[in-house]
């Protein structure tokens, strides 16, 4: 049974579905997809011998290696320009997200869909998506197992779109929704931040900058929270 974050991302690719998952670990969000959808077409991407392993793995048992390449290289070194039309990068951090789009871009062309979904630092993701003409569409929040986690989803189009460091911070589609899984996400991020600005302001030469930026952040997320008390 695939989780249910995983399942949510499946849930995201449109069709023709010809996608790549990168960082791919057992590769079951490819098998998933590929055994539901007839004509669905994979790669699975893994920079990791025992995770890239373990991919081909699955795929055999599956049965399904006709349709899921799995692929061991670096981010998008796997694939080739116009190979896929969607992407799926799951289950890492956002800056390591970020630096995968950022360094694989000219492989981009011709995908015309990203899902995402950073385990932490969601609103790095959310800058380089706009910065780079990838209009988010859709965002969801899920708790599973005792964790958060935050799924955006991005189109490609020709002109750019802007949101407020607010936004990015909380995700534009979740702020407007303000579900009980994203009131409690930013409470105990409102506690993290409490704890961390109390920590700095002991060291002997005070990371001015940084405590300005969490106490700003500090200040929105009261605004939200009381938003959701209301
Ligand atoms: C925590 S697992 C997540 C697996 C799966 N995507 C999921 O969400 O369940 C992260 C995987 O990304 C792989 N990975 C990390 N950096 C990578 C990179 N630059 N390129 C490709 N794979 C990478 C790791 O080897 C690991 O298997």
């Amino acid at each position: 049974m695939l989780s249910k974050r995983l399942e949510k991302l499946a849930d995201y690719l449109h069709k023709p579905v010809h996608f790549a998952d990168i960082g791919s670990d057992h590769a079951y969000l490819p098998c998933y997809v590929c055994s539901r959808h007839e004509h669905a077409t994979a790669i699975a991407g893994e920079v990791n011998q025992g995770p890239f392993e373990r991919a081909k793995q699955t795929v055999g048992e599956y049965g399904l290696a006709d349709r899921i390449e799995v692929r061991k290289g670096n981010g998008l070194d796997v694939i080739k320009e116009k190979e896929v039309n969607q992407i799926t990068i799951a289950g890492m951090g956002g800056k390591l997200i970020r630096t995968i789009l950022e360094e694989g871009k000219a492989k981009l062309s011709g995908v015309s869909r990203l899902i995402l979904q950073p385990n932490i630092d969601a609103q790095i993701v959310r800058k380089w998506l706009i910065d780079h003409h990838y209009q988010i569409v859709a965002e969801e929040i899920i708790s599973e197992d005792g964790y958060i986690y935050e799924i955006i989803v991005s189109d490609y189009q020709n002109t750019p779109s802007q949101f407020s460091e607010k936004e990015l911070l909380f995700g534009p589609y979740l702020l407007q929704e303000k579900s009980e899984v994203f009131f409690n996400k930013w409470r105990n991020e409102k506690e993290k931040r409490i704890k961390l600005v109390n920590q700095m302001k002991q060291a002997t030469n005070l990371p001015v900058d940084k405590i300005k930026k969490l106490e700003t952040e500090m200040e929105w997320i009261e605004e939200v929270i009381e938003d959701v008390n209301r």
